[in-house]
């Protein structure tokens, strides 16, 4: 008889709903990705996190993930500010543009981890966690998720509940990271008034 079980997002969900507990993960992922770039994800991690989302890499559309701060990230639709690591789109993931409410099936958050980081590494300015992640909420439809990675636990965003918590192991010396998973509120609705969301 075969005994295993797939951990992935449908796991995940029913763990909560029947134990009522978050899922948490460890990936052990000590090899940088071949480009280097500056504060990348680890060798396969980005395969892996679409994985978990049941998402075939070969087959995916570009309108079902977006990836904000992407770097050089590969799938998905990519938003930077940097010129240079060729995003889709370049913005300031602080203000996505207005129409794309209830847009992305998923958001990939891969920020500086603090201001000096990036003024030092990218060039660029202040990151306001509130900001972008509220802009991630928006942009992701109902019942969709929102991927934070960084170096601290970060605050479960209005509007979602913390799904899972994938603890991810790097190379020697370098810092763990955490990619909290949310999973947005199925009844949050546009408010046209203000381009913000509410719930019933
Ligand atoms: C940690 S790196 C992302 C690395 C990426 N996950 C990878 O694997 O290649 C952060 C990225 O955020 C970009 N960035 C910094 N501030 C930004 C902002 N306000 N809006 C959009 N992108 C920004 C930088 O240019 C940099 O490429």
């Amino acid at each position: 008889m075969d005994k295993s079980v797939e951990i992935d997002v449908d796991f995940a969900l029913s763990y909560k709903k029947e134990q009522g507990r978050v899922l948490n993960l460890a990936w052990v992922l000590p090899r940088p990705k071949r480009d280097h770039y500056k504060g990348g994800f680890p060798l396969w991690f980005e395969e892996k996190l679409l994985r978990f989302f049941g998402i075939d890499l070969k087959d995916m559309a570009k309108d079902e993930v977006i990836q904000l701060f992407s770097g050089m990230t590969k799938y998905g639709f990519r938003v930077d500010l940097s010129k240079e690591v060729k995003p889709d789109l370049i913005c300031d993931c602080h203000k996505l543009p207005k129409e794309w409410n209830n847009r992305w099936d998923i958001a990939i958050c891969d920020p500086p981890y603090n201001d000096e980081y990036s003024k030092k590494l990218y060039g660029t300015g202040k990151i306001k966690y509130k900001d972008y992640i509220s802009e991630a909420v928006r942009i992701v439809e109902p019942g969709g998720f929102i991927c934070s990675y960084h170096w601290a636990m970060t605050p479960r965003p209005d509007g979602t509940d913390l799904i899972a918590r994938i603890f991810v192991g790097t190379r020697t010396w370098h810092k763990p990271r955490i990619c909290n998973i949310y999973q947005k509120h199925k009844k949050m609705k546009p408010n046209p008034s203000n381009n913000t969301q509410q719930i019933d």
